[in-house]
């Protein structure tokens, strides 16, 4: 089973704090790196755009969590050229449609990733992959006190079971990564655990070398 890809989550709060945070080493260690809605929210979607010049062959997503127009919001985003970028579960499945629509009349592969917040039930993952989205982020909401529980870690069992492509980000931290071991989770994502660390380099790259210990040791 192949480990879950690393992604750096930038929620910082301006471009030069986000820079320094990739900068000083975690963008050598990381696989994916993610301009966050809170700081598309802070400097404005330009930064998608930026962050790609900057890393032309990184895989890049954009996670504004779009909820609605989907074909001008989604056209904002794809202008900046990200690999994934990410909409919420409970946009209507016709703003899902418009974002996939302006993907391919873009000429464009950016993936959709639907982020799970909030009340969603299997029928709409059966919905969702029906109109051809098959990468879910299970998201543990960064207001919750406390980590995963075992509820969501079996949640995400069960979507990997029901032939998704997954995705789990929301207060993860070194400790918590053998919660997922044994699960053909994609990505891991991490903000604060990699960013907030006395040294951000050695923390991703730790956290990298135990996603291969954790995952080599279930093969
Ligand atoms: C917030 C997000 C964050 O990027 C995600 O929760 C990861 O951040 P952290 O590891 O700091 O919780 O999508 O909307």
């Amino acid at each position: 089973m192949k480990r879950p890809l690393l992604q750096v989550a930038l929620d910082n709060l301006s471009l030069e704090d986000a820079l320094d945070s990739l900068q000083c080493g975690v963008d050598e260690v990381v696989d994916i790196i993610e301009c966050g809605t809170i700081l598309i929210g802070a400097e404005g979607r330009r930064v998608i755009g930026l962050v790609r010049k900057l890393y032309p062959d990184k895989l890049l997503v954009a996670d504004f969590k779009i909820a609605d127009s989907g074909r001008v919001m989604g056209g904002m985003i794809l202008d900046g050229h990200p690999d994934l970028m990410t909409v919420i579960c409970s946009a209507h499945p016709s703003t899902m449609k418009a974002v996939l629509d302006e993907i391919k009349d873009r000429g464009m592969n950016t993936e959709v990733q639907l982020e799970l917040y909030g009340n969603w039930t299997f029928e709409d993952v059966e919905t969702w992959k029906s109109l051809g989205i098959r990468h879910v982020i299970l998201h543990h909401a960064r207001d919750i006190k406390g980590g995963w529980s075992k509820e969501e870690v079996e949640l995400t069992k069960r979507l990997c079971d029901a032939g998704m492509k997954v995705t789990v980000t929301g207060s993860i931290g070194y400790d918590d990564l053998e919660l997922f071991k044994g699960l053909p989770v994609w990505c891991i994502i991490c903000g604060r655990s990699i960013r907030d660390a006395a040294d951000p380099k050695a923390e991703a790259q730790r956290m990298k070398d135990r996603l291969v210990e954790l995952w080599e040791d279930h093969e």
